[in-house]
């Protein structure tokens, strides 16, 4: 699978982005460690691509994630949407620019609220950004269910999260990420806490609504197989740092960077299959 052209422009663009974080030295020690989490990360997705990021724990995949749909703010460096430079927005314009951009996160049990049923759950970025009205949030709430595969929606409107599966919870989670018909998802490690069948599903869903809608996913990873069934393009991210750019299929059977030939080889079922 490959949505990549290489004269495209990008819709999301990253550019000698540093994030440095403080942390205090100790309980009983004044002043203040500095963590390095990303470390210069150039990086650049296009339109329609679902792209894969691909690192072991604590190589800074979250990060990324959180700066791309603006949590947090880079020490140093320039992102971009289409172009345009995100790092300073303010006002209305970041407002818009949050109904463009949503994330998935990785725990389904905790990334919902349980004391919200699940059209309040999707709803809430309807009436965050004054969407429609009552009748027509309904019908789009309805609709949004069922496009996630939560059949028929009216059977899911008014329940809990309690009474849900955890790849039921996290079609939910998906419903509330596309319900703004946003332009670019980050799904950080949306399908880790899931058993291998629902992570499937789950998959085919990402790939429906990227295909449906035109949408844009950075799919965040520590599992190379993963992102060579989803992936147009994979980056891997070693210690802050992209070190290598490729197709997954490429980056599996020719991995250029010393780190990426390491990550395969601790891949269960790459050192001999690939
Ligand atoms: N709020 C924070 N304060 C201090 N350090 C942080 C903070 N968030 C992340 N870090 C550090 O930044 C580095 C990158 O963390 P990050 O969560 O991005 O890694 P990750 O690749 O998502 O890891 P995992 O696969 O375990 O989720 C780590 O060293 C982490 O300890
Ligand atoms: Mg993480």
């Amino acid at each position: 699978m490959n949505n990549y052209d290489p004269d495209k422009s990008p819709l999301i663009e990253m550019k000698g982005v540093i994030k440095e974080y403080n942390t205090r030295k100790g309980f009983f020690c004044r002043g203040q460690n500095k963590v390095l989490a990303l470390n210069d990360i150039d990086l650049s997705i296009q339109k329609g691509e679902i792209f894969g990021l691909v690192g072991q724990s604590g190589s800074g995949k979250t990060t990324t994630g959180r700066l791309l749909v603006k949590l947090e703010e880079p020490t140093r460096g320039k992102i971009r949407l289409k172009g345009e430079l995100i790092n300073d927005l303010c006002g209305k314009e970041l407002q818009k620019f949050r109904s463009r951009i949503q994330m998935i996160f990785q725990d389904p049990y905790q990334s919902l609220n349980p004391h919200l049923s699940i059209s309040e759950t999707i709803m809430e970025p309807l009436i965050v950004h004054n969407i429609g009205t009552m009748e027509s949030r309904r019908e789009k709430i309805i609709k949004t269910l069922e496009t996630v595969g939560l059949l028929p929606g009216e059977a899911f409107y008014n329940r809990y999260p309690h009474q849900l599966s955890g790849g039921q919870r996290q079609r939910v989670a998906i419903a509330r990420a596309i319900v703004l018909d946003p332009e670019f998802i980050v799904a950080d490690e949306p399908t880790s806490m899931l058993d291998a069948t629902i992570a499937i599903q789950l998959f085919k869903l990402l790939t429906r609504i990227r295909d449906e809608f035109n949408m844009t996913f950075l799919f965040i990873t520590h599992n190379l197989a993963a992102a060579r069934y989803l992936c147009d393009r994979v980056a891997v991210i070693h210690e802050g740092h992209i070190v290598e750019v490729n197709t997954a299929e490429q980056i599996i059977r020719n991995p250029e960077h010393p780190y990426t030939k390491k990550l395969i080889e601790v891949q269960p079922g790459f050192r001999y299959n690939r």
